[in-house]
């Protein structure tokens, strides 16, 4: 009977998630990052997109904050700035979640956009930095 909650809940959990494909662009981060989640995958221009980040925390962070540079091919579009205690609950320590919602404007052109998330400490040191792409279709 366990096991088939479990198999159950493994399947919601499978069904309700958009996990997207990172690839790492910092070594040894303090920030991990396991798993992304981002609802819709693909987004319409005016929606809000919502990630969510999860992750583990090497070292306790204090504070900082994360830019989301957004391109198109080589193309530096945009580029957003969240604080890391907003989006997330600070200190970080152990494993986290963070939740950033970003709205697509509504000029943005159908494509394969390829996102850099960087996030840094107060000082400016590099704790993470992942890649991944998302989708936008009119
Ligand atoms: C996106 O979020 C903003 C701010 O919360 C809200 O005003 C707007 O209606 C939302 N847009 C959509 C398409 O959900």
């Amino acid at each position: 009977m366990r096991s088939i909650i479990f198999t159950l809940l493994v399947l919601i959990a499978i069904v309700n998630c958009d996990l997207v494909k990172t690839t790492s662009c910092f070594e040894n981060p303090t920030l991990t990052v396991d798993a992304v989640d981002v609802n819709p995958v693909i987004a319409k221009p005016g929606d809000n997109v919502t990630s969510i980040i999860k992750g583990t925390a090497n070292k306790e962070v204090t504070g900082g904050k994360l830019t989301v540079e957004v391109f198109l091919r080589t193309i530096r579009l945009f580029a957003f700035t969240y604080d890391l205690c907003k989006i997330g609950t600070c200190p970080v320590t152990g494993p986290y979640t963070a939740t950033v919602v970003q709205n697509v404007p509504k000029i943005a052109l159908s494509g394969v956009y390829s996102t850099k998330n960087t996030a840094v400490d107060a000082a400016g040191n590099i704790l993470s930095c992942v890649q991944f792409d998302f989708q936008v279709k009119k």
